[in-house]
């Protein structure tokens, strides 16, 4: 039987997988409860991007903005609104931004885990989510897949502080007996996607006809998987899975990155106004110095989420790509909005300097 909740709160809420997930959760209809979305609001954190839930859904959609990692405010809110299923999104995500700056990473990720767990034992949340990454697992060579048994072996700051939390939910589940799952998931793309990671990077650049910056030789592979599907495992884990488990979430979609460039380029070449000069936008393309310590290869093994929870991805990449480059066209004030905010400064100081 399937889970219910009356209020499940997502921390994180206003970024780019957890504001997806918030709309697709209350557009749900085995989903009658209350959405409580806690979030700082950093950089990556924007409000607009839940402006329509806000007015569809009423009472039964909250913003709190709050830190994960204040007690006092995250024992609060868990208390005021009643809280029985936590979705724990709240991350520092950017692993460019982990190489130049890695406190905040450590600081939101690690120890913003731990005050949540805390709280959550201590107020006797009936069960926790925690979102993770397939970087934990750090990097594949041309052959194999991650299943959920391939050993923690993190590369960058990033994905070494998730590690560290995805290790926390699992001994407050075997110490405490705290009701946690968790999933580790590959490179999301779609709507409402920060444009500082690969996919709204190149999209936006390529429409304005600015450099595309490649890192090292463009052959990285990462396996992408549309935003949605990963709202929809991340449900069926929540209401099915098993207390203590956890599973990988995929869409069998490797590409590597000069591919995956390549093929916006194309999309946007046949559905906007050709580059000034007549060129085809893969001219745009500009190889830049490597990201250190890059991961070559990420492929996830999702059988078991499709085994034991009979969890399927609705879309391709063919169709995922075309959907979200269709998405960034229809709606420039949003990239207005987000592209105003600290945003400017950081990609003025690193791609620009870089490229
Ligand atoms: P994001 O950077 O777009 O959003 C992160 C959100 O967390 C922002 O709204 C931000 O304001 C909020 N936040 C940051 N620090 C906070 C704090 N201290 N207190 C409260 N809120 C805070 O990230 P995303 O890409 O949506 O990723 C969400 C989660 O999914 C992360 O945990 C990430 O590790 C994981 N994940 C992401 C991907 C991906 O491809 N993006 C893939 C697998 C897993
Ligand atoms: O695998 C899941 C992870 O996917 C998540 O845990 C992270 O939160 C998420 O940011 C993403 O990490 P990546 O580092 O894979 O994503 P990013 O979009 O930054 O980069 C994707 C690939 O593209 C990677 O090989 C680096 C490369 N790249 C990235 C940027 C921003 C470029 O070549 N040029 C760029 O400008």
């Amino acid at each position: 039987m399937a889970r219910k909740f009356e209020c499940v709160m997502v921390t994180g809420g206003a970024g780019f997988i957890g504001s997806n997930f918030i709309r697709y959760l209350l557009g749900r209809e085995d989903f009658a409860g209350k959405v409580v979305n806690y979030d700082v609001l950093t950089y990556a954190g924007n409000p607009l991007s839940l402006a329509d839930v806000a007015e569809r859904f009423g009472e039964r959609y909250v913003f709190v903005k709050g830190d994960i990692c204040d007690a006092e405010t995250v024992r609060r809110t868990i208390q005021e609104h009643g809280v029985d299923c936590i979705v724990h999104f709240a991350a520092e995500s950017h692993v460019d931004r982990s190489i130049v700056a890695p406190d905040a990473f450590i600081r939101t990720n690690i120890l913003g885990t731990y005050v949540l767990l805390e709280a959550a034992k201590a107020l006797g949340v009936r069960h926790f989510h925690h979102v993770s990454t397939d970087e934990v697992f750090g990097s594949l060579g041309a052959e194999g897949f991650f299943t959920e048994e391939t050993p923690y072996a993190p590369n960058s700051p990033y994905s070494a502080s998730k590690a560290a939390s995805d290790h926390l939910v699992r001994a407050y589940n075997k110490t405490f007996g705290l009701q946690t799952t968790h999933s580790n998931c590959s490179n999301n793309y779609g709507p409402y996607h920060f444009p500082e990671k690969l996919i709204p990077l190149m999209i936006l650049n390529a429409l304005e006809g600015k450099p595309l910056p490649v890192y090292g030789n463009g052959m990285n592979i990462r396996d992408w998987l549309y935003v949605e599907d990963h709202c929809s495992a991340i449900w069926t884990i929540v209401q099915e899975a098993a207390y203590g488990s956890s599973y990988n979430v995929g869409g069998r979609n490797e590409l590597t990155n000069i591919a995956v460039v390549t093929k916006i380029c194309e999309l946007l070449d046949q559905k906007v106004a050709p580059l000034p000069d007549g060129q085809p936008r893969t001219s745009l393309i500009t190889y830049v110095k490597d990201r250190p310590g890059h991961d070559l290869r990420y492929a996830i093994d999702c059988s078991k989420l499709e085994r034991d929870l009979g969890w399927k991805p609705a879309q391709t990449w063919e169709t995922g790509f075309e959907a979200t480059v269709d998405w960034y066209l229809a709606h420039p004030e949003w990239v207005e909005q987000v592209r105003s905010g600290a945003y400017k400064e950081w990609i003025a100081t690193n791609y620009e300097a870089r490229a």
